[in-house]
């Protein structure tokens, strides 16, 4: 079983011609509400891809948007959500281009009330899971406790360190796969070593303090894994972006599917690219995450 600790989302997408420069008005394309957020992203595509309920420690607001994502859940399978009252559910706010690019600004609400109690409380149900899935979008301690706790019970933690933010190595001890985009190791680097080189030489370095193995989601050029004893590049299918809103969040909820079906990592990813660019070619973060038919079908049709 695959467990996730972490964001739930309101998304309130924008679709725009372009990206509104400062002091420009234009008028708005499309309004539209999707159930997002990376942890809660991840926890569907999960769900989706293995077919199986998932432990999803989340927390949302008292209010509508928490009732609707709610309910997503129960139709998902996914079970552990809190609803934590007096707060507002999690919001972001998508601005998304014709071209497919997005920006987006978040509300954290309910996600910054994820705490490191509420992970301990959950001890029980969060470690019948093998593998944990993490990402940036709650409080880092809460997120830390969580990788800890599957660690020191000799479980795999994935870790997403998405969006970029402050960053303390200490994670690193507790991390068997730390999955970021370009952006995400170039902020990384630059916090913890002061500049950013290659893939290679960021690993060299933060394999000294306790990383084990590294996956760079380059986007449509696929990703590179790296450990101490290889680095290996894995291409992905060419598609027409639509949307790459939640690409990040599918490859993470997939590749801990593949590994969790005993898939060598290689292998894991790419399945993971396979989902993530599925997901692409849709609208909407939890919309777009393809179902375990359709990533087989594409497989077939596509063979890489
Ligand atoms: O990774 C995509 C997600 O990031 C969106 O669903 C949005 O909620 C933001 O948190
Ligand atoms: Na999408």
């Amino acid at each position: 079983m695959i467990t996730v600790v972490g964001s739930s989302n309101m998304d309130i997408v924008l679709t725009v011609e372009h990206f509104t420069k400062p002091g420009e008005t234009q008028k708005l394309i499309k309004l539209e509400y999707f159930p997002g957020g990376k942890g809660a992203n991840q926890a569907v595509a999960v769900a989706r891809l293995s077919q199986q309920p998932v432990y999803f420690l989340t927390a949302v607001g008292d209010d509508q948007y928490g009732k609707t994502l709610i309910e997503n859940y129960e139709r998902e399978k996914i079970h552990g959500y809190r609803v934590v009252s007096g707060v507002s559910t999690g919001m972001a706010f998508i601005e998304v281009t014709i071209s497919g690019e997005n920006r987006i600004i978040i509300n954290p609400g309910a996600n910054d009330t994820l705490s490191k109690e509420m992970v301990l409380n959950a001890k029980d149900e969060l470690l019948k899971g093998d593998i944990l899935l993490i990402q940036n979008e709650v409080p880092y301690e809460t997120t830390l406790a969580a990788a800890r706790l599957f660690k020191e019970a000799g479980k795999t933690v994935i870790f997403d360190p998405a969006p970029a933010q402050s960053i303390q190595p200490e994670i690193f001890n507790y991390v068997d796969y730390l999955t970021p985009n370009e952006e995400e190791l170039k902020s990384i680097s630059e916090q913890l070593f002061g500049s950013f080189h290659s893939i290679e030489e960021s690993f060299k370095r933060m394999k000294e303090l306790s990383l084990k193995a590294m996956i760079v989601k380059l986007g449509d050029k696929g990703a590179t894994y790296i450990d101490s004893s290889m680095i290996h590049h894995v291409p992905t299918i060419k598609v027409t972006a639509v949307d790459t809103t939640a690409a990040g969040d599918v490859f993470n909820g997939a590749l801990a599917v593949s590994l969790s079906e005993g898939k060598d990592i290689l292998e894991a990813i790419k399945f993971a690219n396979i989902s993530a660019a599925i997901s692409v070619t849709r609208k909407g973060a939890q919309p777009s995450i393809p179902t375990r038919h359709e990533v087989e079908d594409f497989k077939n049709t596509y063979p890489l």
